[in-house]
């Protein structure tokens, strides 16, 4: 993995867990603790993916599209970072509005069953 994108990914998970310690504030980083904290169903995650995410990012994870090659990202993400590029965006990827933590949740445990 290239350096950058380890320092991004602990920034990100610091990042969160900040967020964590001052509860109550609302925001993406409670929203992220409140996915985090659900069980993914991976078959349900994928139509989920098929509907945020295959416009821009390849469903195979092989080659890159708007978006970068997930099957190279996410095997050495967090699942914090993960979630935190999903609801808040990063660089130039928007966030992306998928209002039901549980949708969340799957498209994480889809990803996960995915690319390992
Ligand atoms: C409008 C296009 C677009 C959509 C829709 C989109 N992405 Fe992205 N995504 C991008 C771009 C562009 C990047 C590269 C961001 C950057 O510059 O680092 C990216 C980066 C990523 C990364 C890598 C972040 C990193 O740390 O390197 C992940 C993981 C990711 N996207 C997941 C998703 C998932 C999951 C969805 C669906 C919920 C999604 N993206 C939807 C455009 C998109």
């Amino acid at each position: 993995m290239r350096p950058v994108l380890l320092v991004a990914l602990t920034l990100l998970a610091g990042c969160d867990d900040y967020v964590l310690d001052t509860t109550g504030g609302g925001g993406s980083g409670s929203r992220s603790d409140a996915v985090l904290a659900l069980t993914g169903d991976a078959a349900t995650g994928e139509v989920v993916f098929d509907t945020h995410c295959a416009a821009c990012h390849d469903k195979a994870g092989v080659t890159g599209k708007v978006g970068p090659a997930l099957g190279g990202v996410v095997p050495g993400a967090e699942d914090a970072a993960l979630v935190s590029t999903v609801l808040d965006g990063k660089d130039s990827m928007p966030a992306q509005n998928i209002p039901d933590d549980q949708d969340v949740a799957d498209l994480l445990a889809w990803m996960r069953a995915t690319w390992r």
